[in-house]
Order: structure tokens, then C-alpha cells, then sequence
């Protein structure tokens, strides 16, 4: 019989993986996000650009997951850095041309990637000529965005009602020249669309066509919940005693403007538009920030054709306060909630707008959220640089960029900043962590990066690097496929999910909650063999792979993670 060592081997070398190309691609593989602007930098700008991405597209390949999806790279201002849009068919400068983009889709197809796209349908740059045509109404482009008369009270001009812009404030914004105020749900050089336009549908639509003839495998759809808004336009009901500034987000129930039914339509109208387009299956995932509180509403977009309708739960619900039974009902609760079918779920565990794993659970715990995601059946998402555990960057107040930080003031951006998040991907140890040749970037490189880096990383056996490759191989691998899944809390401070095909085939993930180590008799409380050997374990547990362990009397260490299995090759047969 073959050894432990054969199966960490086979898994990770692909030879045991999925048997045959299926037509749902993404099942049961990790997805990765790149934010262009910090990935890789080819022509010393200081700014991540397409060609850069295409370079280091051997890195994506080599962790083994099935597709990247890249944040917006059309024509845009940058108010927003790309989610302000300007022109939804051609890339922006900054990242490059459409040629480099072919050249990037001809690399990922060589090297197996899946390219999916960022589609961001409910707003454009306020820079877009469609919003320009609108101003002066010109048709029927006078009916592309969300137009409203004023509110006169007491004689004074007002806005049509009460809702709040995600980013803070008012909603809405007054166009002198059109003498109307328009909708943004983010900032104001941000224009809401408006789907209740039949031509812009269709607009929108050729949009999707457009970058599916190039080659493009699927898309992420941004901020979807918010397509359509209740068309009488009624104030929303402000929530008492938030203890928030009234101009904040979340002082209103926001009942009138996310997911409203036409919403789902829309999604489903562009379900069966890509199911027309010829090339592999298209992906799309749909954003909504609906965490656990809004589930029913999040499940619903499974329904209407989304196929990873993002499940925020790790970012959202849960955090370093939080105890093994949060996370057991958390993961209980998506799971048991995913509609009945065909449906797979899903794990983000980081991305763009929040803070890194590292900041919200812990160095010490950089590991656990891509252990969950990889033990747990479904899509794992991860965020440019979660596989080397990069760390949130402390950025000053006159550093600050992102409009969600500069809205706050020079003491709360600290708070709402997403700039910490998004610094530059670290490389290696040369000038700016290999992002860039220039030692000026977009957002200042973490210092940490002389000895945080992949380079550093790859070079030694027990690193992030090397745990999310083997994380990224055991769920691509079959050994886990028709598995039950179980989530059982072993003692109070203790989270195991066991993945059983039989009960000589299983995969069991043990996570000590707290900071000083534990014995436990995992055992009796999961049902499992005596004897186990370690898959991977996390760097802060550092367990060799294939290490025998006794589950009737197991020591996890403070914060410790490890997955382990009593596979063998046998198995594997
Ligand atoms: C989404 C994006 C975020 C952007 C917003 C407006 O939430 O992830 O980065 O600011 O939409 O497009």
C-alpha cells in the first residue's frame, strides 16, 4: 500500500482530481479575485495593469484554482477606482488595451483558467456620454437613469425622499442643467441605471455579449440587490436608536430599494442570455451584502440563475469575538438554507471592500477561513494575497484615497477605509515587492513585504503559500465529492467538520477557538478512527503532513487548525 505522503503527493500533483470536465466548471473550486490596481504593475506607473496580471498568471495556475475574477478594467475616472464606469466595452489606459486583453484571455485558456469579469450594472461614471445625453434628454437616453422631481417644503427645494447613498448621505443629486435630481446608490459621480428602460436593458445585455465573445467564462454581477428601487419612491423606515450619524447607510430598513422583485427578473433575463452564448457554461455571482440577516433574499438569486450568489457570512457574521458555536450555526444555517436542486454552496472568505483575514480573525488564525472553505462542500472565493496571509496596511489620513475613507473625515476613515486592504501584492523583496519597478505605487506597499512575500514563502515547505496550495488541492481533488458534512462542536471552544464518504474515507477539520491549547476526545464526539494522520495543518499549529495523531486524545494547540484523514491510497482506487 501506498503511503500518506503518496496521497499529499497525488493530490496535489492533480493526478487525483476531478475525472471529467463538467459542464458547471466552478463546481467544488476556488475562485480568485484580483484588484488590477494592485497586481502587478508592468510598465512602472505604479498602477497593477493587464499585462501585468497576464505575467503572473503562472501563480494562478500553479494554486490550482479554477477561475479569477478581476475587478472593474473599463474606462473609467477612478472615483471609485473602475466601479465608476465610463465606457463599458473598452479598457481603461491605465490597465492597458483590448489586445492586451485578448492576450490575457489566450493565457488563461493555455494555462486552464476560467476569466470572469466584473459586470457593474447598476451605475455608470456620471463621465458616461449616456449620462451626458441624459442630462439634456436626449431619448431615449433621458430615461437611462433614475430621475426625480424635488420636494418643495416650506418652499424649499428638497430631495424626492429619504434615502441614504451607501457611502454615506443623501441618495440623490441635483442637476441644474436637467433641473431634476438623479439617483446613486454609491457616490455621486456614480448615476443609478434605470432597468425600467427597455433600451438600456438591451444596452446592457450587448454588454455581456461583448465580453463574452472574447473569450470571457462568466461574471461577478456588483451590487445587484440595488437594480431596481420601488417605483412610487416612498421614504424607507429609519431604524430607532442605531446610536449612527443620521446620514449613515444603515439608519434605514432598506425595503424600497434592495431586492426588489423586477431585481430577480433581471438576473434571470441575463441567465438565459449567457446560456445562448456559445463556449463553456458562464458563471455568474451575484453581490449582496445580505449576510445571514437577509438570507431568505440572498437564497433567492440561486433561483433565478445565479450561480454563487456570494455567501458573506465570514466576512459579515462573523469575526475574532466570535465562538465555535457562531460558526457552527452560521454554516448550519447557509447550508441547510440552499434552495433545493442543483445548487452549490459557497465561502467568501475575503475580498475588496473588507478588511484582510488577517485583521479580522487574527495572524494567528490566517489559515482557519480557507480551511472552512476548502473542508466545506462548494465554491471557496478567495482575495489577491489571502494565500501568503498579506495583512491590512496602516495608511494615513493624506494617503487615503478610497471615497469611502476621504467621506469619513480625517479621523473616522480609519473605520470605513478600504484602502488598507487593497496595497500592492508582495512578490519578493526587490523594490516595491516585485509589484512594480517604480518605488512609488498607487497605494504605499506594505512594509512588512521584505520578509511577507511569495517568494519568501515558496522557497520553505510550511508557509500560507504552501497550506492554500494543498487547501486548493483537497477540494479540487474528488476524495471529498458525495461526502455528508457534518459540523459538530466538540466541547465549548472547539469547531470539527467532518466530511465522511464512509467510515473509512473522511476528512476532518479541527479548530481550537482558543489561545491556549486544548485536549480533546475528538473520537468520541465526531464518530471517527483512533488513529489519523495530518493532511495540513495551519502555520501556527505547524504539523508535518502524514504526522499519526490520536483522536481519543488530541492536543490542539492555542488557535490551532488541522485537517486530518484516514485515507489511503486504497481509496483512492
Ligand atoms: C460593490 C463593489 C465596491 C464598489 C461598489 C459600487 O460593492 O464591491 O467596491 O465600491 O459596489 O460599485
Amino acid at each position: 500500500m501506498l503511503g500518506y505522503v503518496t496521497l499529499i503527493s497525488l493530490i496535489a500533483s492533480g493526478i487525483v482530481g476531478h475525472s471529467a470536465a463538467t459542464q458547471e466548471w466552478w463546481k467544488d473550486s476556488f475562485i480568485y479575485q484580483i484588484y488590477p490596481r494592485s497586481f502587478k504593475d508592468s510598465n512602472g506607473d505604479g498602477i497593477g495593469d493587464l499585462n501585468g496580471i497576464t505575467s503572473k498568471l503562472d501563480h494562478l495556475a500553479q494554486l490550482n484554482v479554477s477561475a479569477f475574477w478581476i475587478s472593474p478594467i473599463f474606462v473609467s475616472p477612478m472615483v471609485d477606482f473602475g466601479y465608476d464606469i465610463a465606457n463599458f466595452t473598452n479598457i481603461d489606459p491605465i490597465f492597458g488595451s483590448l489586445t492586451d486583453f485578448e492576450l490575457l484571455v489566450k493565457k488563461a485558456k493555455s494555462l486552464n483558467l476560467k476569466v470572469i469579469l466584473d459586470f457593474v450594472p447598476n451605475h455608470s461614471s456620471d463621465k458616461h456620454p449616456w449620462f451626458e445625453k441624459s442630462i439634456k434628454r436626449i431619448k431615449p437616453y433621458d430615461n437611462y437613469y433614475v430621475w426625480k422631481d424635488g420636494k418643495i417644503v416650506n418652499g424649499v427645494r428638497q430631495p424626492p425622499n429619504n434615502w441614504i447613498s451607501v457611502f454615506r448621505n443623501s441618495a440623490w443629486t441635483w442637476n441644474e442643467q436637467r433641473k431634476q435630481y438623479y439617483l446613486h446608490h454609491f457616490t455621486s459621480a456614480q448615476p443609478d441605471l434605470n432597468y425600467r428602460s427597455a433600451e438600456l436593458n438591451e444596452e446592457m445585455k450587448n454588454v455581456l455579449t461583448f465580453w463574452t465573445n472574447r473569450g470571457v467564462d462568466g461574471f461577478r454581477i456588483d451590487a445587484i440587490i440595488l437594480a431596481f428601487e420601488d417605483s412610487r419612491f416612498p421614504d424607507e423606515p429609519v431604524i430607532p436608536n442605531t446610536g449612527l450619524p443620521s446620514n449613515d447607510y444603515n439608519t434605514l430598513r432598506h425595503i424600497y430599494t434592495q431586492h426588489q422583485n423586477e431585481t430577480y427578473q433581471l438576473v434571470q433575463s441575463w441567465r438565459k442570455h449567457l446560456d445562448t452564448q456559445p463556449g463553456s457554461k458562464k458563471i455568474l455571482m451575484t453581490e449582496s451584502y445580505s449576510g445571514l440577516k437577509e438570507l431568505t433574499e440572498s437564497m433567492k438569486y440561486y433561483q433565478y440563475g445565479s450561480d454563487v450568489p456570494f455567501n458573506f457570512m465570514l466576512i459579515t457574521d462573523l469575526n475574532n469575538h466570535s465562538k465555535a458555536i457562531d460558526f457552527k450555526r452560521s454554516i448550519d444555517k447557509w447550508i441547510n438554507n440552499i434552495p433545493k436542486g442543483d445548487y452549490q454552496a459557497n465561502w467568501v472568505v475575503d475580498n475588496h471592500d473588507n478588511r484582510r483575514v488577517t485583521s479580522r480573525f487574527g495572524v494567528k488564525r490566517a489559515d482557519q477561513m480557507t480551511m472552512i472553505a476548502a473542508i466545506l462542500p462548494g465554491i471557496g472565493v478567495i482575495y489577491n494575497g489571502n494565500e501568503i496571509g498579506m495583512e491590512d496596511t496602516w495608511l494615513s489620513w493624506n494617503e487615503t484615497v478610497d471615497p469611502v475613507g476621504c467621506v469619513a473625515g480625517p479621523i473616522d476613515y480609519q473605520f470605513t477605509s478600504r484602502d488598507p486592504a487593497r496595497t500592492p501584492f508582495q512578490w519578493d523583496n526587490s523594490t516595491s515587492a516585485g509589484f512594480s519597478t517604480s518605488n512609488k505605487t498607487w497605494l504605499r506597499v506594505n512594509p512588512n513585504y521584505r520578509t511577507l512575500n511569495l517568494a519568501a514563502q515558496k522557497s520553505v515547505s510550511f508557509s500560507h503559500y504552501t497550506i492554500t496550495k494543498k487547501l486548493i488541492a483537497l477540494k479540487t481533488s474528488n476524495l471529498m465529492i458525495n461526502s455528508t458534512t457534518e459540523v459538530i462542536l466538540v466541547g465549548e471552544n472547539v469547531l470539527g467538520i467532518v466530511r465522511r464518504k464512509s467510515k473509512n474515507s473522511l476528512f476532518v477539520l479541527l479548530i481550537n477557538f482558543l489561545d491556549t491549547p486544548i485536549t480533546i476526545d475528538a473520537m468520541s464526539w465526531m464518530n471517527i478512527p483512533e488513529i489519523m494522520s495530518v493532511y495540513v495543518s495551519s502555520l501556527e499549529t505547524k504539523i508535518p503532513a502524514g504526522t499519526k495523531v490520536n483522536t481519543s486524545k488530541l492536543l490542539l494547540s492555542g488557535a490551532a487548525s488541522i485537517i486530518i484523514t484516514n485515507y489511503s491510497y486504497n481509496y483512492l482506487q
